[in-house]
């Protein structure tokens, strides 16, 4: 037996020790492949090897530009999108793209490969959608970018955004989005979510709605979004982001609730390092923490994956690119402490939301993606733990990023140590 590139001794996410062979872009044995030739080789030697990272939510028309034009004070959803609406009249298709690309390095490094970004269509030069497809096109060897329509200001409040959606979607994008909570009324968003669904549905394209990202107990857009998920056979191709209410909803609503989401095969994706800093804003104390309810829609078996939402921009000041921060949060805040919680959270940033994504060729089986990543960590919890290095990234059969394993000459006290230093951001792509 010969391959391309043969992983060796690598810890699968399920604790399966085995090989991987590869030939050209594709998984073509896994097991014990001692013996076989190989045209390249990455020694595993125990270390957690994971299909790649997927990442359900994302602005990448908006990243690393925090401080442009100027910083958040308050901090709040709603001064971040006035601010972003300074920046998109100021801002350039080569500085979108730049930005874009500098996040893709950064993404490929951590093993994030695959990307659902939303992109805004109020805006009648479409500038943000030109550029992420340049960018799209740039980045189609090592990461998988799909593009939501997002229009921003409200798809009936902004008097042009729907025009400039559909052309969006003429133009390529990928996905059907909204933003129901910030239409004038809850009927104007209701009815924004029944047109937006349809058009979905007519074009036989997915949905992803930013859906009541609000503490409001009142905004029940998830209500609709699942009602029409299901009238329009939209099962397992659409999902509701964020979904904040639900975490102030009254409870005997939410039993109603969960199980007309669970019908429609309506997906979840909170982001809980963005739902953290920006919910509860406008309360003292107690003060909310506005995730919403990952374990109990877990339980009815809705799809819940973990999204970030935004690195450096106008409503996050942090970020790595790394989606086991995501998973961490998500975790500590939804109290997903047990083993089997923390495994699932890893699941949430891998499995899960490539399932949102509607990803083909996925995992590690023969036949699927030769898509992989090597982590410094022995198991999913370990890599929660430690949110390690990534000593290797492959993507479609090639080695794209490589980091050498922790310095072996540190010392504590004489003895010989470890360190879990992190990624140094901007990416090593060969
Ligand atoms: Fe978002």
């Amino acid at each position: 037996m010969s391959f391309d590139l043969v992983v060796r001794g690598g810890t699968l996410p399920d604790g399966r020790v085995a090989d991987i062979g590869i030939r050209g872009t594709k998984i073509a044995a896994l097991g014990d492949l001692a013996g076989a030739e190989a045209g390249e080789t990455v020694e595993a030697a125990g270390d957690l090897v994971s299909p790649p990272f997927v990442d359900p939510h994302f602005h990448m028309d908006a990243t690393l530009s925090y401080g442009l034009p100027r910083l958040n004070a308050s901090g709040t959803l709603l001064e971040g999108i006035a601010l972003w609406g300074e920046l998109k009249a100021v801002m350039t298709h080569e500085e979108v793209r730049d930005r874009a690309l500098v996040y893709c390095d950064w993404a490929a490094s951590m093993g994030l490969l695959a990307i659902r970004s939303h992109v805004d269509t109020c805006d009648d030069r479409l500038l943000g959608v030109e550029a992420l497809l340049d960018v799209r096109e740039k980045v189609k060897d090592y990461i998988d970018l799909q593009l939501v329509a997002f229009p921003q200001d409200g798809v009936f409040r902004d008097p042009t955004a729907w025009g400039n959606t559909l052309r969006a979607l003429d133009r390529g994008v990928d996905v059907v989005g909204g933003i129901p909570h910030f239409e004038r009324t809850m009927a104007e968003g209701a009815r924004s979510v029944t047109a937006l669904c349809e058009l979905a549905a007519g074009r036989g394209l997915m949905v992803d709605m930013h859906c009541d990202e609000t503490d409001d107990p009142m905004s029940r857009h998830v209500e609709t979004l699942a009602h029409e998920v299901n009238r329009l056979g939209l099962h397992g191709r659409a999902a509701g982001s964020h979904l904040t209410s639900m975490h102030s909803m009254d409870n005997y609503y939410v039993s109603k609730l969960l199980p007309l989401m669970a019908e429609a095969g309506l997906a979840a994706i909170p982001n809980p390092l963005i739902n953290i800093v920006l919910q509860g804003r406008h309360d003292s104390f107690p003060k909310r923490r506005g995730l919403t309810r990952v374990k109990e829609m877990r339980a009815q078996g809705i799809t819940v994956g973990w999204g970030q939402d935004c690195v450096r921009d106008p409503w996050y000041s942090l970020g790595t690119a790394d989606m086991l921060d995501v998973a961490f949060m998500g975790l500590h805040v939804a109290q997903m402490t047990h083993p089997d919680e923390m495994r699932a959270c890893f699941d949430m940033v891998t499995t899960e939301n490539a399932k949102i994504l509607n990803l083909e060729g996925y995992g590690l089986e023969p036949g699927c993606t030769a898509s992989l990543v090597v982590l410094d960590a022995g198991d999913p919890v370990e890599a929660l733990r430690l949110r390690p290095d990534r000593l290797a990234v492959i993507a479609r059969g090639k080695v794209i990023s490589r980091q050498a394993r922790n310095d072996p000459r540190l010392t504590i006290d004489g003895r010989p140590g470890r360190i879990r230093r992190r990624h140094a951001a901007g990416g090593n792509l060969g």
